[in-house]
């Protein structure tokens, strides 16, 4: 007897809708704050945890499960073994260590590296179409290790990159402006860390550039003020962290944001770690960094030829040179 009675016996209609399946590597703080925040936004017919502890991944699985009654219907499973994987869209990797207070993003590098070359050729041989979006840290250089690792072509390997700092800096300018974060367009590029670049000729807000609406307002501001709002983004992290231990609700935010832009193929522009070889006289080497980037369902559809100052420009061949500095030092 089943459980429900059809009103006729027409058969269902094929599924329209793809089935969507999400794998995130890292059930940690970051890996957590992505799942909820994807579930909370109905990204994904399926989500799989993966990490490397068996008990903390099936109670975050659980848990997760047990908030059924409150979500969209989506199928959440977890398990060591990265088969469970197979045929994802979207693979996000958040796996590895993290900043102790005060230290750098690029220290965490070898110890990354090496998690890195374990957990990326799997992923990419159980799902070989999928698109990588990496989060650990150094974010830069770890996008450029799963790429090289994946053999996926570029345009599949992204990181989050500077997307959370730009989220920073929005928030600081509208702070400062008393307006919503929202109407406030404005990029942050090249390293995600200590050596990323303010364009400040670019911000606009309610489509008025800054400097003028500035002026319009009457607003008083100094050089120094507004140098000051990009010193507060490349030090947030390192406060935040110093306070409870790590980051991860605007992360969570951030990453599924472009999850939604990728999987519902928004084509929206993101700054996001991208291979940035050959952009802005960026050169030296393969190098992964942060420039506005349309995202789509096919992963980057292309880099925004966005006007940069010739400072910026020197500013992000400056970024660039030091992620190239750490990642010339690998052996992968
Ligand atoms: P966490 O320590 O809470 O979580 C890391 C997880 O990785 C742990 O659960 C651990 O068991 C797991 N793991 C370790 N080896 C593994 C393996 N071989 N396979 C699968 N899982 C494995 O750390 P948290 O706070 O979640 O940070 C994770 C990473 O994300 C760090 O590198 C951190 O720097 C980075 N991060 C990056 C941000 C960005 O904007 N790109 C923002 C915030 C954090
Ligand atoms: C951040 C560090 C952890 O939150 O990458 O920006």
């Amino acid at each position: 007897q089943a459980f429900f009675k059809p009103i006729q016996s027409a058969a269902p209609p094929s599924p329209t809708k793809r089935h969507t399946k999400i794998s995130v590597i890292g059930a940690g703080n970051v890996g957590m704050a992505i799942a909820q925040t994807i579930l909370t936004q109905d990204l994904a017919d399926e989500l799989v945890l993966v990490d490397a502890k068996p008990d903390k991944l099936r109670g975050e699985m659980l848990d997760l499960q047990h908030a059924a009654a409150f979500l969209p219907r989506t199928k959440i499973l977890a398990s060591v073994d990265y088969e469970i994987t197979v045929g994802s869209d979207l693979c996000i990797v958040t796996a590895g260590a993290r900043q102790i207070p005060g230290e750098s993003r690029l220290n965490l590098i070898q110890r990354n590296v090496s998690l890195f070359q374990k957990i990326i050729p799997p992923l990419a041989r159980y799902s070989p179409e999928s698109i990588l979006l990496i989060v650990s840290n150094p974010v830069d250089v770890l996008t450029y290790v799963a790429w090289k690792l994946s053999g996926f072509p570029s345009n599949r390997v992204i990181g989050s990159g500077t997307n959370l700092d730009s989220s920073r800096f929005r928030f600081l300018i509208a702070d400062h402006l008393d307006v919503n974060a929202q109407d406030v367009q404005a990029y942050i590029v090249g390293e995600h860390g200590d050596s990323s670049v303010a364009l400040w000729s670019s911000i606009s807000v309610g489509g008025v550039p800054v400097l003028s609406f500035l002026e319009k307002q009457q607003i008083a501001y100094e050089k120094e003020a507004l140098a000051n709002i990009h010193k507060a983004v490349i030090g947030g992290a390192y406060e935040v962290i110093s306070l409870k231990g790590y980051t991860s609700w605007a992360i969570g935010y951030s990453v599924a944001n472009l999850a939604r832009s990728i999987l519902r193929d928004q084509r929206k522009i993101h700054p996001i770690s991208v291979l940035a070889k050959g952009f802005y006289g960026v050169e030296g080497g393969d190098v992964f960094l942060s420039l506005p980037t349309q995202l789509g369902r096919g992963g980057v559809l292309g880099v925004t030829n966005v006007h940069l100052t010739e400072e910026e420009a020197q500013q992000l061949r400056d970024s660039a040179k030091t992620i190239l500095e750490v990642q010339n030092q690998l052996n992968i």
